[in-house]
């Protein structure tokens, strides 16, 4: 297991991008419940975001994508709107040992 982050490195209603190990995450706290995916849409499998760190939608309820606009839910992954529908992004499971938030790569 390696060390991500921090619990409080993501504030409630944000989201934090990282690259670790070659491969790109976002880490997401929605509702104090902290949610990690591969940054990778799963449209063209490219990065979702543009600018650092902004991967979610104007009312910050969804994941959006930057390139086609795909909305994810955040607690699932799931995508409910975009080219990329019913499809969703890869979850990757962690660990909360203090404050630090570890994962298994
Ligand atoms: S690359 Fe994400 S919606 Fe097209």
């Amino acid at each position: 297991m390696i060390k991500l982050c921090s619990y409080s490195d993501i504030p409630e209603g944000d989201a934090k991008g990282f690259e670790i190990q070659g491969k790109k995450l976002v880490a997401l706290n929605y509702r104090n419940e902290i949610y990690i995916y591969e940054n990778s849409c799963p449209h063209r499998s490219i990065p979702l975001e543009w600018q650092p760190d902004q991967f979610l939608d104007y009312e910050k309820t969804f994941i959006q994508c930057a390139t086609h606009g795909a909305l994810f839910k955040i607690d699932t992954g799931e995508c409910i709107a975009g080219p990329c529908v019913e499809d969703q992004l890869n979850k990757i499971a962690f660990i909360r040992q203090g404050d630090d938030i570890l994962i298994d790569l």
